[in-house]
């Protein structure tokens, strides 16, 4: 069986409502998903000054964790068009792998969100991915296999890139069912795509 991990950054709650979505899209492919979070680098003083939502029970993930998985979905909140802090300063932390190759071939992806429409869901995870190519993970996108990401008619999150949620900019946007339906078929795909690789690797 493959494992997936999916490692979310959430200031407000929303991305790692789109996290949960990924995590039960992982399950139903057959592949096991885990569920972890970003270290926080802010003080408390700070995130109540942002009035931050109280963050998940999910384990932090440390850079040995990512030895244990065939894949990880990386999800979290844009800022400024790139990836929070948070998320840099563990990729920063895992030098250690990079020199002994420890995650050359496995999978990896991308979901994020932002308060605007064109607040830079695409540029988040663009911005992203040299951390996959320096460690030699595989990028996979999440393409237009699902026929949301064609509809026009109202706010709605996703891109080829990855599934993603428009909070509203003062984060009023719940994450809507269609964001989340993205987020399960991206697990669900990924979960494949990986399953398979692990499948035919080991006959
Ligand atoms: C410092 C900072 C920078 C941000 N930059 C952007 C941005 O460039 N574009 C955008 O649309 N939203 C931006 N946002 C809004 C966040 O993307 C949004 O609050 C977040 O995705 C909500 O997700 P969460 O509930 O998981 O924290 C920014 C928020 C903060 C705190």
């Amino acid at each position: 069986m493959a494992n997936i991990a999916v490692i979310a950054y959430s200031t407000y709650g929303h991305t790692n409502t789109l996290a949960e979505s990924i995590i039960k899209g992982i399950n139903e492919s057959g592949a096991k998903g885990t569920l972890y979070q970003f270290e926080e680098t802010l003080s408390a003083d700070v995130l109540a000054k942002m009035y931050a939502a109280p963050k998940p029970a999910y384990p932090v993930i440390t850079p040995d964790d990512l030895k244990k998985y065939d894949g990880f979905i990386f999800a979290f909140g844009t800022r400024y068009g790139r990836a929070p802090a948070q998320v840099s300063s563990f990729f920063d932390q895992t030098g250690g792998l990079w020199a002994t190759g420890a995650l050359i071939g496995k999978f990896g992806a991308f979901a994020t969100g932002a308060a605007g429409q064109h607040g830079g869901h695409e540029t988040a995870i663009m911005t992203s991915i040299p951390f996959l190519t320096h460690h030699g993970i595989i990028y996979v996108p999440l393409g237009y296999g699902n026929p949301t990401l064609f509809e026009e008619t109202e706010v709605i999150g996703g891109s080829p890139w990855g599934s993603s949620y428009v909070a509203g900019s003062k984060g009023n946007l719940p994450v809507t069912d269609k964001d989340k339906n993205v987020a399960e078929f991206q697990g669900k795909s990924f979960g494949t795509l990986v399953s398979t690789f692990v499948k035919g690797k080991s006959l």
